[in-house]
């Protein structure tokens, strides 16, 4: 699939020049957001009945006439509740913007039956979208709003989003415990104190990011014909909001020969935004000849002194935050120890067959210490290194005629926690 995703700042008044040019340019979708999503309504010739509704869009296909536009937002909204078995009876919802209306459209559209309270700063936003809801009164709390139980809370306000705290906010962290969901639209950072707040009282808690990213699924579809791979991708979005671009420490990939260090360091660099290197590059730079002739002209002892020389270069504060390191470097005795603090050792382990076949992917001629000895050698090295890579934080075990993708995400499976908690 050959498609471009591009972010176009644009001004309420630069949007009418804007979609003309888009149309001009033959593009395949659009997504809007505050505060474009309200002002496109005047632009648009064919809305769905939810959009209209709502007052508010965020998602353009467009057609051979103007643009058409589901409200992508509201479906999703009603999505994600469905998906944890949520039928909502009783739901504050704070804020009276555009992503406000949207929600409240999708609660009335769904759920005709719902109680709902609108609690917002401004209370003739808060009255309009009651209004516009046109059904039974929809009472409109104060901001210290009475302790209820609640099916639901959704917090369709900015308050939280990066750096803000919800000091004076219509956002009362206190009385959460009454709360069953507790569903956040703010998306950075992917946790917002009433996401903390929310998982200490123990209440369900559909996040920012989760929604940003099911939003993108029905867009992708419509664009282009093709399922989109949910999960996956909400879990990339999280780590890549929540390490925005660095990490506490990196992440060093260790192994034998074989177990496919130097194939998932750029792979996790680029799924991650995160910068990578692989130390026997670096060595190959600085030294100026291939790990071969390295390894043969400076003899073993003085290619591991060189070897941990770059790697403690990489450690630097600017050095990549993922680094693939040649096969002997963590099997020295003791090294993992000494560094343990400083990385975070992910160990790739395969058996010898295994890391034989797929070493042979590659000439011999680039592993000396294979060219030589062959496979004997490979399983000597096995029984010899394991214990010292076994001290690793995490392992991961390799299986025969896994594809890339598939282990590249079981190993996110075996960091994502620490890597999340590392900047909580
Ligand atoms: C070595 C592994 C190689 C390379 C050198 C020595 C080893 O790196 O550093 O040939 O002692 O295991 P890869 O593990 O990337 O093949």
């Amino acid at each position: 699939m050959n498609l471009e995703y591009h972010l176009l700042e644009t001004t309420p008044e630069q949007l009418p020049e804007r979609l003309k040019q888009l149309r001009h340019a033959g593009f395949a979708g659009l997504n809007l957001t505050r505060p474009l999503k309200s002002a496109v309504l005047l632009l648009l010739e064919d809305l769905t009945p939810l959009a209209s509704r709502a007052g508010s869009v965020n998602l353009l296909v467009p057609d051979s006439a103007a643009g058409a536009a589901p409200a992508a937002m509201a479906r999703v909204f009603s999505s994600l509740l469905r998906v944890r078995g949520l039928e909502p009876t009783r739901v504050r919802l704070l804020g009276a913007g555009g992503a406000a209306r949207a929600v409240a459209h999708a609660l009335r559209a769904r759920w005709p039956q719902v109680e709902l309270e609108l609690s917002a700063r401004n209370p003739r936003a808060a009255r309009e979208l009651a209004q516009s809801l046109r059904t039974r009164r929809v009472p409109c709390v104060a901001r210290s709003a009475a302790r209820t139980a609640l099916d639901l809370l959704v917090n369709a306000t900015p308050v939280g989003m990066a750096g803000g705290g919800c000091a004076g906010s219509a956002l009362s962290l206190a009385g959460l415990r009454d709360v069953r969901c507790v569903h956040e639209l703010v998306s950075v950072p992917w946790n917002t104190p009433l996401i903390k707040a929310a998982r200490k009282a123990g209440c369900t808690v559909i996040g920012g990011v989760e929604m940003l990213v099911a939003q993108a699924a029905p867009a992708f579809s419509l664009w282009t014909g093709s399922d989109f791979p949910l999960a996956a991708l909400t879990r990339l979005a999280r780590l890549r909001v929540a390490l925005a671009g660095k990490l506490a420490r990196p992440v060093v990939l260790v192994g034998l020969m074989g177990s496919g260090k130097s194939t998932l360091a750029p792979l996790l660099g680029s799924a991650l935004g995160l910068e990578w290197l692989d130390t026997d590059t670096v060595l190959e730079q600085r030294l100026g000849a291939p790990i071969a002739e390295l390894f043969t002209r400076l003899g073993e002892a003085r290619f591991r002194e060189e070897e941990r020389r770059a790697f403690v270069e990489c450690l630097h504060p600017d050095g990549p935050a993922i680094i693939a390191t040649g096969g002997g470097l963590a099997a020295q005795p003791g090294f993992l120890g000494e560094f343990a603090a400083r990385a975070y050792f992910a160990h790739l382990h395969g058996e010898p067959e295994l890391l034989w076949q797929r070493a042979g992917l590659q000439p011999l001629s680039r592993r000396p210490l294979l060219a030589a000895g062959g496979f004997a050698a490979l399983d000597a090295l096995y029984g010899q290194r394991l214990p010292h890579y076994l001290d690793a934080e995490f392992q991961l075990e390799l299986r025969a005629g896994e594809a890339v993708p598939e282990t590249m995400d079981r190993l996110l499976d075996v960091l994502e926690t620490p890597l999340l908690e590392s900047v909580c």
